[in-house]
């Protein structure tokens, strides 16, 4: 149980939660509502305006500024949300008394970025991936931990409620057991200079593969090629090995004519195929599959194959990133745990460093070590392995 502690000018200031990490506490004011949360953004690229919306829109959170380096993303703010603050410096972001930050920059900034808000005393939720490296990781988790701040990671994958189903559809049995998944996530571009395209793309696919199967990989492969620069993989197959003898293969790539976004799980029951880009069929559930091989009296090998009907489960659709913003700000005021909090983020970093040692060595299986932090709050344990049900953890669960 939180403690909110009142202070001399009314306001409710920050209590401890059962974690450690502090939190908002709720005002006492009759009929208030709770308190709002005051955020900063950090980069308005690509993505951040993503998340600069989504918090704008937040009746739990308040806007308060927006940090980037280039002059014309923070015209682009001024124009579209005249009252928030502008700043061309991060420090002069965490100076302010926004309570917590989002990262959205390179990758390489996270850790610099990240450690820096956390430091300053802030919460933070830095986009996919964690960092660029499994120390760095394990240094936020660490600097977090030591100052009881928050720190998630933008998994946004996970507040999808199609991936939602997907996880429940594997965690009730409906599939059976699961033979394999196949996961791809193709177009063409965005091109990088500092990040190749399984740092940039397969963080959502591992994110979910752990989620959905509940499970960390053991170990990695990775092949990939180098088509438009000379030095950064544009193009990447990797092969995710589970605790459970599941394989995974991902496909990535910025070289692709079509979007493709898909995961298909199949199981000895039935098969799924999730398909991120279908605006309404988002999962299809084919009750397909093929029985054991037996041998018929004259000694000939017989498989017996099933057709069945194919089923698209109702999803009631909300924005991720809506449901993973709203979850931070939640997080934060109640000091619970997030679904994808640092260690998540350290796991999915600790997968994409040793699919980078397998690229390097001609595609060689190269073993998965995520690093247990031994002053680890409640959070560190079990990686991955949230086994809520969808109902649990406050999201539609479609039917
Ligand atoms: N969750 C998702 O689905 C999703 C989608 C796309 C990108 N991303 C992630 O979002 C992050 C940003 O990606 P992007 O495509 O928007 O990149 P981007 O290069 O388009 O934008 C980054 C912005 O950060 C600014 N910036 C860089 N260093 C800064 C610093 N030190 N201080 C302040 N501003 C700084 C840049 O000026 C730029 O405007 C990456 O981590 C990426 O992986 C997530």
């Amino acid at each position: 149980m939180s403690v909110a502690v009142r202070g001399s000018n009314g306001s409710s200031s920050r209590s401890t939660s059962p974690n450690g990490h502090q939190n908002g506490g709720h005002d006492n004011g009759h009929n208030k509502g709770p308190r709002r949360i005051k955020v900063g953004v950090i980069g308005c690229g690509y993505w951040g305006p993503q998340l600069i919306r989504n918090i704008h829109e937040m009746a739990d959170a308040e806007l308060v500024g927006v940090a980037d380096t280039k002059p014309e993303r923070l015209e682009f703010v001024r124009r579209h949300y005249p009252e928030v603050k502008l700043f061309s410096s991060h420090t002069q972001l965490l100076e302010t008394d926004v309570e917590a930050v989002v990262v959205s920059t390179p990758i390489h900034t996270h850790h610099m970025l990240a450690k820096e808000a956390l430091t300053a005393g802030k919460h933070v939720m830095v986009e996919k991936p964690l960092a660029a490296s499994v120390s760095e990781s394990v240094e936020l988790i660490n600097i977090a931990q030591a100052r009881n701040l928050m720190v998630m990671v933008g998994h946004t994958f996970l507040y999808n409620p199609a991936v939602q189903e997907l996880r429940r559809l594997v965690g009730d049995g409906e599939l059976g057991r699961v033979y394999y998944v196949d996961a791809a996530r193709l177009n063409l571009g965005l091109f990088q200079r500092r990040a190749n395209v399984i740092w940039d793309l397969a963080p959502h696919d591992i994110s979910i593969l752990m989620y959905v199967l509940g499970m960390t990989p053991v170990a990695v492969s990775a092949r990939g090629s180098m088509c438009v620069q000379d030095d950064v993989y544009d193009v990447a197959y990797l092969e995710l090995l589970f605790e459970s003898g599941v394989s995974a293969h991902v496909h990535v790539s910025w070289l692709d004519p079509a979007k493709v976004r898909r995961i298909t799980v199949v199981g000895d029951k039935k098969m799924a195929v999730y398909n991120d880009v279908s605006l309404v069929e988002k999962i299809r559930v084919y009750d397909t599959g093929v029985e054991s091989p037996v041998t018929n009296n004259f000694g000939e090998f017989q498989l017996s194959y099933r057709h069945g009907q194919v089923t698209i489960p109702y999803i009631t659709w909300q924005e991720p990133l809506r449901l993973e913003c709203e979850h931070f700000v939640e997080c934060i005021r109640t000091g619970a745990d997030p679904r994808t909090d640092g260690m998540q983020g350290l796991a999915v970093v600790s997968v994409l460093e040793a699919a980078s040692d397998s690229l390097m060595h001609g595609g060689r299986r190269v073993p998965v070590e995520i690093p247990s932090l031994t002053a680890a709050a409640p959070a560190a344990a079990p990686v991955g392995v949230d086994m809520r049900t969808p109902a649990q953890i406050g999201l539609a669960s479609a039917s």
